[in-house]
């Protein structure tokens, strides 16, 4: 399917026909979702492919029932966690030293990135990082952060949500269609994967075929040019 197809079959579907969704297009879709852009390469990101009936069952409830859940042949849930930095970091230096990266590199994945990804306990260095960011970017142009963990953890959910369109897209491509999700219990959620605490769910997705009713209507967007500007 050409690539503008992709992109304009792409629908949030609620309503699911019967049919089970082939296992290798599940996979093929996992891989795609691992192939998108993310923060530093740190790959801060986990996917659950949520298969046993008791856990389906549970996911669907704390996905407050919705139809886009209840329906669908399959669920996958997406989770950022900041703390996942240090299972690449390794393997980042490693790869450093296989393609010969320039020093520069290294130095950012040993010294920078464990800075980056901390907060302290309680947030209790997030005042010096932003006095660093702040107190520098009176001279030259700063990254203002991340300083807290909460920024930390914004950074791992944009590379995740990257993560999800590419999953929602490489599905569309082979057929079938998603809804993502993000109308769910979230403590529930990462009990049902039993993840850790420092996680965060960014999306459930359900996959299946699409039933005749299975949008709400046609698709609505505002003008493109109430939304992009051009300065
Ligand atoms: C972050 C996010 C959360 C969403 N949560 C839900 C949801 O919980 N239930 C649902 O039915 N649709 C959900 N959607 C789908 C949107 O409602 C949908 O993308 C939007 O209405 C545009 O329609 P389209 O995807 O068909 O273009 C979500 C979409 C995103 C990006």
């Amino acid at each position: 399917m050409e690539f503008f197809e992709v992109i304009n079959k792409r629908r949030s579907v609620r309503n699911y026909t019967s049919k089970p969704v082939p296992k290798e297009v599940i996979s093929k879709a996992l891989e795609a979702a691992t192939l998108a852009p993310n923060s530093s390469n740190t790959q801060t990101w986990d996917f659950y492919w949520v298969k046993t009936a008791e856990k389906k069952k549970a996911l669907i409830k704390a996905c407050l029932s919705q139809r886009a859940a209840r329906t669908a042949q399959e669920l996958i849930v997406i989770v950022a966690d900041p703390t996942l930095w240090k299972r690449s970091n390794e393997a980042l230096l490693q790869y450093t030293d296989e393609i010969k990266a320039p020093p520069s590199m290294k130095i950012y994945y040993k010294k920078l990135i464990p800075f980056i990804y901390s907060a302290g306990i309680l947030n209790v260095l997030a005042p010096l990082k932003w006095m660093i960011a702040n107190i520098g970017g009176l001279f030259r142009p700063m990254p203002r952060g991340p300083n807290t963990s909460k920024d930390i953890q914004t950074v791992c959910i944009k590379s995740a949500a990257l993560a999800a369109e590419n999953f929602a897209l490489a599905i569309s491509a082979q057929g079938f269609a998603t809804c993502m999700m993000e109308g769910f219990d979230e403590c529930r959620v990462l009990k049902i994967l039993k993840t850790s605490w420092s996680a965060r769910i960014v999306m459930v997705i359900s996959v299946g075929e699409e039933a005749p009713d299975g949008t709400m209507g046609p698709r609505f967007r505002l003008p493109t040019n109430l939304v992009v500007h051009e300065i």
